[in-house]
């Protein structure tokens, strides 16, 4: 999921905004990015920030940087850019970089880009109300130097003690199980930027999803870069946490990600079967490459034929399952014919959903070293062969829902593209699907319930349909 910050120039309108203690955070990346963001929001609230939707109202810029794929440091600065102006207008406002890139660049950033205020990392989101504070406090002093704050060191406490906090939780919310990786995906800086693998104890998790329940959340995702290697103090694992979710809190419905192929197994997939009352039936598996040599060179831990064995064992035991995966094209070494492999394990398992990504050279990580790099063209033309692959069968397999009854629940009304006394709302069914519909003005207060819809119009990433029956 990228969320890309709108690419204009900024200017004050008005020489008093800006002077405040308003917060603008502009997000990059994955999920955990995005629950990155609101966690900062919501420190920043308690210590009486306030949330603003624009930078021109800012009186503080985070940008909560994302490294996985891009080029990401230049992003940053091109970001930072755009801020000049406003800087200018206003030489009190506060320009702070977050998450990988700052994890991994530290100081480095401020050296460059003498605009940054602050720098801070993936495990020192806590400190930042501390770090804002600082720089208020050292506001007056003249010595520049003393003015810049970086904070991007790895905390070790054990295990992983984080509150969810959320500010306006909403209908779906995420809820951080675990974080950091151990698996060392040669591809990945993932394990650089987010540090070792540590799960929250589950008392932690289960008061959590106790607290949001009682604030109106009725989804809740698990959220981890590898949720399958879970395993609280006492030694619960995944399964056992999400069993224990769905029988001893309210929530009514439960979605997870990101899962690695080698730790799913039989018993996570019983657990799965056994609970689909809450627990949604669509799983998120990458595979990356469909050929073993190529998963070798990865250290994905697993062969084409050990993932095909997993995906037939969850299409056996839950029968109405939804996939999608994660696929890199152009790794170091990838043949023609490797990238064959990843085409037909795509046609052969049918996943609804693919994110497909052309490699990319990380910081720190073996594969940057490998010297068999493909080159970009190829890269990007195997990476178009496989969208187009995809889409001619993802169109089937969306068409396959025309007609069925999906239960939708109800994230989001859409006023302004509402007409002639009917009102337009959107949410997702438990397949993961984005669906709209309208119902008679009457219904005003669908959000957070769970209706019927009967499709009417799929498309890949978007079905339309019209309610039936009762609403729950
Ligand atoms: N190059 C391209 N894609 C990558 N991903 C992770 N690292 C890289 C990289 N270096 C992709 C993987 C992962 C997803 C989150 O991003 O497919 O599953
Ligand atoms: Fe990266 Fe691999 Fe860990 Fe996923 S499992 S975060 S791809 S190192």
């Amino acid at each position: 999921m990228e969320i890309i910050s709108e690419n204009k120039p900024f200017a004050y309108k008005n020489q008093d905004i800006g002077q405040g203690r308003g917060v603008y955070i502009s997000t990059y990346g994955c999920q955990m990015n995005v629950n990155d963001s609101d966690r900062m929001y919501s420190l920043l609230e308690m210590a009486n920030f306030t949330p603003v939707d624009s930078p021109l109202e800012a009186s503080v810029i985070i940008i909560n940087s994302c490294s996985i794929r891009e080029k990401p440091v230049h992003k940053v600065y091109s970001e930072v850019g755009k801020y000049r102006k406003l800087k200018d207008a206003n030489p009190k406002l506060k320009i702070g970089i977050g998450g990988c890139v700052g994890q991994q660049e530290k100081e480095k950033l401020i050296k460059n880009q003498p605009m940054i205020d602050f720098v801070f990392g993936t495990d020192t989101i806590d400190t930042l109300p501390d770090i804002l504070n600082d720089l208020i406090l050292k506001e007056e002093s003249k010595d520049d130097k003393k003015n810049r704050i970086v904070k991007a060191g790895f905390a070790h406490r054990e295990p992983y003690h984080v509150e969810t906090l959320v500010r306006n939780p909403g209908v779906s919310t995420f809820v951080n199980i675990t974080k950091g990786c151990d698996n060392f995906c040669t591809f990945c800086v993932v394990p650089f930027t987010r540090g070792r693998e540590k799960s929250r104890p589950k008392t932690h998790v289960l008061q959590d999803i106790h607290t949001l329940v009682k604030r109106g959340v009725k989804e809740v995702t698990l959220l981890g870069q590898n949720v399958n290697s879970y395993e609280s103090e006492c030694g619960t694992s995944f399964a056992d946490l999400m069993k224990t979710i769905a029988k001893e809190t309210g929530i009514e419905r439960i979605r997870f990600t990101t899962s690695h192929p080698k730790d799913f197994d039989q018993y996570l997939v019983d657990v799965i079967a056994e609970h689909q009352d809450k627990i949604c039936e669509y799983i998120h598996l990458p595979f990356q490459s469909g050929n073993s040599r190529i998963l070798e060179r990865m250290n994905r831990g697993y062969t084409r034929e050990q993932y095909i064995e997993k995906i037939n064992m969850i299409k056996k035991t839950i029968p109405n399952v939804v996939l999608s995966t994660d696929i890199i094209c152009g790794f170091p070494g990838e043949t023609e014919a490797d990238f064959q492999d990843t085409l037909s394990m795509v046609r052969e398992v049918g996943y609804e959903t693919i994110f497909a990504f052309m490699y990319s050279q990380r910081p720190n990580t073996k594969a940057a070293k490998f010297e068999d790099q493909v080159p970009d063209a190829i890269k990007s033309e195997r990476l178009q062969r496989l969208f187009d692959a995809h889409n001619t069968m993802a169109f089937d397999l969306a068409k396959a829902y025309e007609n069925r009854i999906l239960d939708v629940l109800v994230e989001k009304k859409h006023d302004d593209e509402s007409v002639a006394g009917n009102i337009k709302f959107s949410g997702r069914s438990r397949q993961n699907k984005l669906v709209y519909f309208e119902v008679p003005a009457a219904h005003s207060d669908l959000i957070g319930r769970t209706v019927n819809i009967k499709i009417t119009k799929a498309y890949p990433a978007v079905f339309r349909g019209d309610m039936v029956g009762s609403i729950n």
